[in-house]
């Protein structure tokens, strides 16, 4: 299926679940402007309830028709598709291991993601083996327990409850460590909230080298935290599956809120 709308022609075909696939001919001819600016506009439900994604109307010279010209580096469709719009979250692997290599490489990408202070209090256990994910076997809800026994990796996403001993190492411009210690509702505020945005930014790296993701909160953290981290320092926040994900039993994309259900423009 496709349709047609907006200034120059354009074209948007919808896979059978009902997600959309841009015409690659589009992109191509947005990309020859002279700094691939491109806008997005909001997505909008048609007639049938299924995504349209509409392009304002972006003229040969990089404007849109009230003249404005939209300046913005925008990565190629197909990344976007591998790190948003295709990428879904797997409970069934293909039988396929997952190289050491990549598992630097996902935290060496998301370690450069923001976080306050540049405080970085996420830590990471890979559960690269049958047996080592086994010790997770008494603490994941039922739900979670098959999927996680067959992934070839399982991630422990976890947070430093002394993240701030790192500082002046990693904020030498202030003695930004003395604004943590003793002060244990502050340190876990941002300790928690920090290493929830390394999460995603854990989740979007994994599909950044070509990994496919599982994360659960389905488990429970005080019994995990008492077998992986018996000293008390680390604290757990999420698990996340890792490899090659089998798509065949995929439900269909669920829906997102709507930009007017989610945000505002003041
Ligand atoms: C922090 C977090 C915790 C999650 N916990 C679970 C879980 O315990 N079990 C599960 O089956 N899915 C879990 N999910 C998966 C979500 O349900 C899934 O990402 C969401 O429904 C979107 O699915 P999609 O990525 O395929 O569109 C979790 C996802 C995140 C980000």
């Amino acid at each position: 299926m496709s349709c047609n709308n907006g200034m120059f022609f354009h074209r948007i075909w919808y896979h059978k679940n009902g997600y959309r696939i841009l015409n690659l001919n589009i992109l191509r001819r947005f990309r020859s402007h002279a700094d691939r600016s491109i806008l997005w506009s909001r997505d909008k439900r048609n007639s049938l309830g299924r995504e349209q994604f509409e392009f304002p109307a972006l003229s040969s010279d990089g404007t849109i028709s009230g003249g404005e010209r939209i300046l913005s580096n925008i990565l190629s469709d197909a990344d976007l598709g591998i790190l948003f719009r295709d990428a879904r979250t797997y409970s069934a692997w293909l039988d396929k291991e997952v190289s050491p290599i990549l598992l630097e490489a996902i935290y060496d990408l998301a370690k450069m993601g923001p976080t306050s202070l540049n405080c970085n209090p996420l830590r990471v256990v890979y559960l690269t083996t049958r047996e080592s994910r086994e010790r997770l076997r008494p603490m994941l809800s039922k739900g979670n327990l098959e999927k996680t026994m067959l992934a070839p990796v399982t991630a422990i996403l976890a947070w430093d409850t002394q993240f701030y001993d790192l500082l002046p190492k990693l904020f030498p411009h202030s003695d930004a460590r003395a604004s943590f210690e003793g002060k244990p509702d502050h340190s876990e505020t941002t300790g928690f909230r920090n290493s929830s945005l390394q999460g995603a930014y854990f989740v979007i790296a994994a599909r950044a080298v070509g990994l496919d993701c599982g994360p659960m909160s389905g488990f429970d953290n005080a019994k995990l935290d008492a077998e992986f981290f018996p000293d008390g320092r680390f604290k757990s926040n999420f698990l996340c599956n890792l490899g090659y994900g089998d798509a065949t039993n995929l439900r269909p994309r669920s829906p997102r809120p709507d930009f007017d259900e989610a945000c505002q423009i003041l």
